[in-house]
């Protein structure tokens, strides 16, 4: 199944360092491995929230805790697969038609994500029943 968890791949981005801090930059095509149609970013999280429950069906995702830390669980209907996020310079690239949570957000958490298309909320199964009869389609 090349939509399975395990193609979900953590990627590490460059970090350029300086005393004065660190820079990393994200590419179209170079580090994020699609074309990038849209930036978006969740913070003021309240402790205990859950962001995400729902998959996409063409949507990619490239996401980075640029501050903080969260949890993301990802599930293909058969395995399941936890990433823990917490450095700006690591990313989880989440493939089209994973339902996928966001759990445990540390106090003052970024989650920043690069996405493949604009919003479109066509492109959602938000309830989890649907998306298990979709993956057996
Ligand atoms: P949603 O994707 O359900 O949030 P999360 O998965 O993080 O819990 O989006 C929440 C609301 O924000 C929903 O009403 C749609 C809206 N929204 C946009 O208008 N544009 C966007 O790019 C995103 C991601 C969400």
């Amino acid at each position: 199944m090349k939509d399975s968890v395990h193609f979900c791949s953590v990627i590490v981005l460059p970090k350029i360092h300086n005393r004065a801090g660190n820079i990393t930059a994200i590419e179209n095509q170079v580090h994020a491995p699609f074309d990038i149609k849209r930036v978006y970013y969740l913070y003021d999280v309240p402790g205990g929230a859950d962001r995400g429950g729902h998959a996409h069906l063409k949507l990619h995702q490239f996401i980075i805790a640029v501050s903080g830390s969260f949890d993301v669980l990802l599930d293909d209907s058969i395995n399941k697969r936890t990433v823990h996020l917490d450095r700006p310079y690591i990313g989880l690239h989440i493939l089209p038609g994973n339902w996928r949570e966001l759990l445990n957000f540390s106090s003052g958490a970024i989650c920043l994500v690069l996405a493949s298309e604009v919003y479109d909320e066509t492109d959602y199964i938000r309830d989890y029943q649907d998306f298990k009869k979709f993956k057996l389609q």
